[in-house]
């Protein structure tokens, strides 16, 4: 524990799953709220923003549709929410959609409630008062934003993603209802869902792990393990999927507390300069990354081989550690997420510069084993 004396634990989310949960979104707002809802196109297109409008409908709760949350949303997609959160007279929040949509209703709620411009708040506890009763409806298993402090801005002009953190911006409520994200797209389902299983390991295995992250991080592996494939082959597949949104919410918890590590710190330049879905990206990098772990937790990597269902019976440590590596690349090879970065358009001219924002990153000064920029650009040469 080189980084801290206590251990903080900290979650105030409501949370509900199960088929059909969304009926209960009217208990979570009052008797004079009037909500905006947060989402994207794609949802209003796909017909599932219209489910939650008529649950709103049915229970006579006044609302706004604001449809402009953008993939890696700029603050001009912030401010333009915010515009008509104040024009429509909003007093709550309700966020629909994967990551973005959850981050742009958070980061609305900022403004909203504490004036300015959103990069007035970037870094760490710089809200000063509570952003509006926030409901987040995850359509993705992947981000685990419903209960998290986290939202990310990015800035179109340089492509740098910049967090707001703070407990402030931590949503009230999540439901999690698999008849929405049931029929996810096979490519989504499993990119996100790669994400969660690198929020899960990456939380499990770094330097601020605790008893506590250790519990969630490892039940979050374990559900994906057993439910990952499955949620992506089929669209009736509700239990999976529940079970999958479950599991992305539970490495929420774990890595709001703990924070990542190499694969997340390597990822975000990847996708940043050369476009790669961030999932994605995590996925092909994960088992790398891995591998260079592997000597600073054997026997936690031992007990994920385990969590992912790998037969570790009358092998010693370091082969069972080994199997939680093989068990990551069966899994990848199951969902046809490529090997390499290369396959998803990544240059190895571009090693020297990625390895640079890599160390820029929190995420390394938490990784399991101490990382160099050498050592990052030799695990880029290999994933690459
Ligand atoms: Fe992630």
């Amino acid at each position: 524990m080189p980084f801290q004396i206590h251990c903080d634990f900290r979650h105030t989310t409501h949370v509900v799953h199960g088929a059909n949960s969304i009926t209960r979104l009217p208990q979570f707002f009052s008797d004079k709220a009037k909500v905006l809802i947060v989402t994207d196109k794609g949802l209003v297109q796909a017909g599932i923003a219209e489910k939650i409008v008529a649950v709103l409908n049915d229970n006579n709760i006044p609302h706004a549709l604001y449809d402009g949350a953008l993939p890696n949303p700029p603050a001009a997609c912030v401010h333009a929410g915010q515009r008509l959160y104040a024009k429509a007279k909003c007093n709550a929040l309700l966020a629909l959609g994967g990551g973005s949509p959850m981050d742009v209703a958070k980061m609305i709620g900022v403004v909203a409630n504490n004036g300015g411009r959103i990069n007035e708040y970037l870094g760490s506890g710089n809200v000063k008062n509570d952003i509006p009763p926030l409901v987040c409806i995850p359509t993705t298993y992947g981000t685990g934003s419903e209960v998290t402090p986290f939202a990310v801005l990015t800035n179109p002009k340089t492509q740098n993603k910049d967090p707001v953190i703070s407990s402030k911006i931590t949503p009230q409520a999540g439901i999690l209802d698999p008849e929405l994200s049931v029929g996810l797209p096979a490519g989504l389902g499993a990119s996100t869902g790669m994400d969660a299983l690198t929020h899960a390991i990456e939380s499990y295995t770094n330097l601020l792990a605790g008893p506590i992250t250790d519990g969630l991080a490892l039940q979050a592996i374990q559900l994906i393990g057993e439910n990952l494939r499955l949620a992506v082959a089929n669209d009736y597949e509700l239990a999976a999927t529940e079970n999958m949104l479950v599991a992305s919410m539970l490495a929420g918890m774990a890595f709001t507390q703990t924070r990542l590590g190499n694969v997340h710190a390597m990822s975000h330049p990847v996708g940043a300069q050369f476009g790669v879905h961030h999932g994605l990206a995590n996925a092909i990098l994960l088992p790398y990354v891995m591998e260079f772990n592997l000597n600073a937790r054997l026997d936690k990597f031992a007990n994920v081989a385990n969590a992912l269902g790998a037969n570790t019976d009358g092998l010693d440590e370091r082969e069972a550690a080994q199997l939680a590596v093989d068990s990551v690349c069966e899994l990848n090879q199951d969902l046809a997420i490529p090997t390499k970065l290369g396959e998803v358009g990544v240059k190895k001219s571009g090693i020297r510069a990625l390895a640079k924002a890599t160390m820029q990153s929190g995420n390394v000064t938490v990784n399991p084993r101490k990382t160099s920029q050498l050592d990052i650009e030799t695990i880029f040469k290999k994933a690459i």
